[in-house]
């Protein structure tokens, strides 16, 4: 793979997502991770915040870039001219849903193949919902977010 884009709401960044990212940059010359809008969720962190917290969490990463786009995957896809979309699979529970873009973005940018990472087992169960959900009633997160992260992840989420 020459070009991957790893796309997300990233409302905040995981080490789930973190780790897909990480081994994306493993199999590609370089990746996009772009943080886009999710028709069905409603951010708490804003566009900039979560492109901050990405760019804080992938420093460390030379041929990783993170971008933010408003618009069709498909569309930004075509613009950057990749070859792949790369997402975590966590559970059956996600392939329905991801299955279905998967194929919509076939349909309207074929020259990007969308490519699943199986998610390490450890991982399984991590969401940024849920994040937000136990930072909310103060449970500690430092093993869901990364550490660059996570006193900002922490104020942001406070009632
Ligand atoms: O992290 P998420 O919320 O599961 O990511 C979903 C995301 C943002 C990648 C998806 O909603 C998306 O691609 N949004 C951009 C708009 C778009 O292209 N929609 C049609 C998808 S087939």
């Amino acid at each position: 793979m020459k070009l991957a884009v790893c796309p997300g709401s990233f409302d905040p960044v995981t080490i789930g997502h973190l780790d897909i990212i990480r081994r994306a940059a493993g199999l590609a010359d370089k990746v996009l991770v772009v943080v886009m809008t999710n028709a069905v969720k409603n951010p708490i962190f804003s566009m900039e915040e979560r492109v901050d917290m990405l760019r804080r969490v992938t420093a460390d990463l030379p041929n990783v870039e993170v971008d933010a786009y408003d618009g069709l995957l498909a569309d930004y896809t075509r613009e950057k001219g990749a070859d792949a979309i790369v997402k975590g699979l966590r559970a059956l529970s996600d392939f329905e849903y991801e299955f279905q873009m998967a194929l919509t973005n076939r349909r309207l940018n074929p020259q990007a193949e969308t490519v699943f990472l199986t998610t390490n087992a450890d991982l399984m169960f991590l969401s940024s919902s849920l994040v937000k959900q136990v930072a909310s009633y103060g449970g500690d997160i430092s093993e869901f977010v990364p550490a660059e992260v996570l006193d900002f992840v922490i104020e942001k989420t406070k009632g």
